[in-house]
């Protein structure tokens, strides 16, 4: 059996029959801990990051781990503690980023639909930019922070209209998605941004998907990035830094997404050819951070053999993995402990009341009822997206670091779940 589920992925592993996470069995912590249960590798996400930093020796570039990814306490805790920044989307994820001891000021406010709440405690909190994505909002930004006495540092989100060739519902830079300032308004936006009392403008960003897994559209979109770049300069106004958002995709189910410090070689060669070697870079990677540092373990509860379909019932959902159910996204699912060559093939399925709630479908496995299996690829929008839909308790997380593990969330109780909750009193 080959012995590295995911190319380029060691942490991840069969040892004799056993499948690990560094230095610790799963079926170990399964046991332990309970299913569904999430585990994280630290060193996979520390080399994940290693690749960016690899890219990035020598230059002026702050990395922001776009923490909706996996915004587990334990989690931004590693990222900030190696160095990171945050993108966050929410005021709750600026909490977070708090609670875990990272530094405010390197924390990037993005997303539509700020609230005046949201920008002043971001303000109060000392973040390091807001990125904008339209007009109105800067005019809000600019009372909000007016009224507090301060200035808010800006960046435009830029939509530069580019595809990024992946799942309509994770494209985020085409005109017609809902994000950033069209290309042809973004001078005048900048003008307007300028205008305003309260605004300090920093630098402009864009975004253009996520899953990316071709170099192609970053080459694009930075090109537009500094086209409009000179345009901004041109009019006056000092643009400090370029900010490319996130995007790049993994491995799931053998694609080959460009390394990030191959990427980055030659965005790098492209800013450097067109005179901005020497501008401050800010980046937003989410899933190529934690992704593949993740499994969710899970036990099969039932097999259900038909004529048509076997299904295989395990006791993770779509509550726990929603991305299958979401975007039809594909996880390898192999066993805690390795066995003989599968000849059946299996619906992998939830306990949920819906046809929806499916893992894999077609896949071949050698199961019996008991077993332990690992959805892989699991440590990015898996947790983050979790909900409590009937009315299951969110999994536990545990941090595996060699041979250490540490709980980073405890199994939620149903009591968790019904504390917010009041009958009506007559
Ligand atoms: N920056 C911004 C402004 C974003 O909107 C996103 C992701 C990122 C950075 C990070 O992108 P990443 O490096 O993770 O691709 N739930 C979907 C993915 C949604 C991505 C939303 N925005 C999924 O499970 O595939």
């Amino acid at each position: 059996m080959n012995p590295h589920l995911i190319a380029g992925q060691p942490q991840i592993a069969y040892q004799g029959q056993q499948l690990y996470a560094e230095g610790v069995s799963l079926s170990t912590l399964a046991q332990r801990h309970g299913t569904p249960l999430l585990v994280y590798s630290k060193s996979a996400m520390l080399s994940a990051l290693a690749a960016y930093q690899r890219g990035f020796a020598g230059r002026n570039v702050q990395i922001c781990y776009a923490m909706k990814a996996n915004s587990s306490l334990g989690v931004i805790q590693v990222f900030a503690q190696a160095g990171c920044g945050f993108d966050v989307v929410s005021s709750g994820e600026l909490e977070r980023v708090l609670a875990a001891g990272g530094d405010p000021g390197k924390v990037i406010f993005s997303g539509v639909g700020k609230t005046r709440q949201e920008m002043r405690r971001a303000l109060q909190a000392g973040i390091g930019c807001f990125n904008i994505e339209s007009e109105a909002e800067l005019d809000v930004l600019s009372d909000v922070a007016l009224k507090l006495g301060c200035r808010a540092p800006v960046s435009i989100r830029v939509n530069p209209n580019v595809d990024p060739k992946t799942h309509p519902y994770i494209s985020t830079g085409l005109k017609d998605n809902k994000f950033g300032i069209a290309h042809e308004r973004v001078v005048q936006t900048y003008q307007r941004a300028a205008a305003l009392p309260a605004l300090e403008i920093k630098g402009i960003d864009c975004h253009i998907g996520s899953q990316i897994t071709t170099e192609a559209p970053y080459l694009d979109a930075l090109d537009r990035m500094l086209d409009l770049v000179q345009a901004i300069e041109a009019a006056g106004i000092a643009i400090q830094h370029i900010d490319l958002g996130g995007g790049l995709g993994i491995n799931y189910n053998g694609e080959t997404p460009p390394q990030a410090d191959q990427l980055w070689q030659k965005l790098l060669s492209k800013l450097d050819a067109r005179g901005f070697g020497e501008r401050a870079l800010m980046i937003e990677p989410g899933r190529s951070l934690v992704g593949n540092a993740g499994v969710c373990l899970t036990e099969v509860l039932y097999l259900k053999p038909g004529e048509h379909k076997n299904f295989c019932i395990v006791d993770a959902a779509m509550n726990d993995l929603p991305r299958p159910a979401m975007y039809q996204a594909y996880h390898q699912i192999v066993p805690l402990q390795a066995r003989a060559e599968a000849t059946t093939l299996w619906e992998v399925v939830g306990p949920i009341c819906e046809s929806g709630d499916w893992i894999g479908h077609d896949r071949a496995l050698a199961v019996e009822q008991g077993d332990l299996l690992a959805v892989l690829s699991a440590g990015a929008y898996c947790m983050s997206m979790a909900s409590n839909y009937n009315t299951r308790n969110r999994a536990a997380e545990v941090l595996v670091d060699g041979v250490k593990t540490f709980v980073i969330r405890e199994r939620e109780t149903v009591a968790d779940q019904l504390r917010h909750e009041r009958l009506v009193q007559a």
